[in-house]
């Protein structure tokens, strides 16, 4: 019934798994703008246009592009766009660009990436591309009747709402199947609740999927003998689930001065507070969504429809869960799992019409909806991992505090061969701030 439009290792051909760029750029968060650009370029990451664009802001989204995009246009907003490095999944190399105003996000991503890599980076496996377009019907006296009429014409319906979306047809997507759910509770009006299963292929899909559920609501009424209320797609998209992992040995995992078991044992911990407590699911979750909303904005993505699908998917049971969970192995691994609803695509909206999105997929090099999730799991992970190992050592704040120091001596004028030295000055001293940081370049100068 579900299509799986998976492409395994063993499907890819020897140029798709040796070509790519290797990922791991020792020291990029320490080169200038400029050599950051000259590495990309040399790697064949991007082009010199694409160096225009990024630090030139040369060929952006243009004001008449956005003008046309939303009503009483004012100006665009921008965001950093920073390079999550070292992921392998699947086999594959990526390069994956993150948009977000956090600091600390990429480079935690990157740090758990690299960790990863001996161990065969991240699994990830993306379930089908279906959504559900739902059509709401009221005013019935007998709901079982009305269900047995709507699925007695399964196919009808299906043939029918594929004629209105023929070009999905033809890439292989379409409406796939029906199912009928009854709500009656009680004080409430009975309703009939109609499920249009369809594979947007790798589109979001969020238009199709209107255009079909509006398309076929007059028959649902001709069927039910109700009247059809809202017709339009669920966010709740539980049936396009990302499944990522990863398994890490002890040994890869000491850090400071903790054991990799300490390490390991620590962030176990913490997954099961998360999953005993939605207070902490929450913030756990949050930090997920740090990594997995970043990919999502900086590829085009509607980020309100994934995280409100991410979030209802964890409360599938009756509480608020935690997206990935944490556990020790045979005593001797770490063993991450992710599962997230992934409504996200490759085509369609502002990836046709944003430059700097379309440059985003270029570096990405990825070609399918299937692909782009299963990167954006594995990105959900590392940010967990990160953000629980951080959590379970030495606190959050100490990797916080270097970065915000990084950031404020660059501010202050520090030079490359000044910053390190300054930074640590920073961090001693205790006041990350940049009048403090100036008055200490100066002290370092004299
Ligand atoms: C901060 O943006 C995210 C964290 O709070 C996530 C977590 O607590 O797991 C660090």
């Amino acid at each position: 019934m579900v299509t799986c439009t998976q492409k395994g290792k063993e499907d890819m051909s020897e140029e798709e798994l040796t070509v790519r760029p290797d990922s791991r750029i020792s020291g990029f968060y320490k080169k200038s703008l400029e050599e950051r650009m000259q590495t990309l370029l040399e790697r064949g990451v991007i082009t010199r246009e694409d160096a225009a664009l990024l630090t030139q802001r040369k060929g952006g989204l243009p004001l008449e592009t956005a003008d046309k995009m939303v009503e009483n246009l004012v100006g665009i907003l921008d965001l950093p766009l920073g390079l999550g490095l070292n992921f392998m999944v699947n086999g594959k190399d990526y390069v994956v660009p993150m948009a977000i105003e956090e600091p600390s996000v990429v480079a935690a991503v990157s740090h758990i990436a690299k960790l990863t890599r001996s161990s065969g980076g991240f699994e990830s496996f993306y379930e089908a591309n279906v959504m559900i377009g739902q059509i709401q019907v009221v005013g019935l006296d007998d709901l079982e009747a009305a269900k047995k009429s709507v699925l007695a014409h399964k196919q009808e319906l299906i043939d029918m709402a594929n004629a209105f979306e023929p070009n999905m047809v033809a890439r292989g997507g379409g409406a796939r199947d029906i199912e009928v759910r009854l709500l009656d509770q009680g004080k409430y009006q009975k309703m009939l609740v109609v499920h249009l299963l369809i594979d947007c292929c790798d589109a979001m899909g969020a238009n199709l999927i209107n255009t079909m559920a509006e398309g076929i609501a007059p028959k649902i009424e001709e069927l039910t003998g109700g009247q059809v209320f809202l017709r339009i797609l669920s966010n709740l998209a539980d049936r396009r689930l990302v499944k990522s992992r990863c398994k890490i040995p002890f040994e890869d995992l000491a850090w400071k001065n903790f054991s990799g078991r300490e390490v390991a044992e620590g962030i176990q911990l913490a997954s099961q507070f998360a999953e005993l407590d939605p207070y902490r699911a929450t913030t756990h979750n949050k930090g997920i969504m740090n990594g997995i909303s970043a990919v999502c904005i900086a590829t085009g993505n509607d980020w309100r429809a994934l995280e409100a699908g991410a979030h209802a998917y964890c409360c599938r049971d009756g509480q608020y869960r935690p997206m990935a969970t944490w556990w020790i192995e045979d005593d001797a691994y770490l063993v991450g799992e992710l599962c997230v609803p992934m409504q996200i695509g490759v085509v369609g909206g502002p990836i046709k019409l944003h430059p700097t999105v379309q440059l985003v997929h270029r570096i990405l090099g990825i070609k399918t909806a299937a692909e782009l999730a299963e990167v954006m799991g594995a990105v959900g992970l590392a940010q967990n991992m990160a953000a629980v190992k951080a959590l379970a050592t030495t606190g959050i704040q100490r990797g916080h505090m270097s970065l915000h120091a990084r950031s404020v001596a660059a501010t202050a004028g520090a030079t490359r061969e000044e910053l390190d030295t300054l930074v640590d000055l920073l961090i001693a001293d205790g006041e990350i701030k940049i009048e403090r940081a100036k008055v200490l370049l100066a002290e370092m100068r004299a």
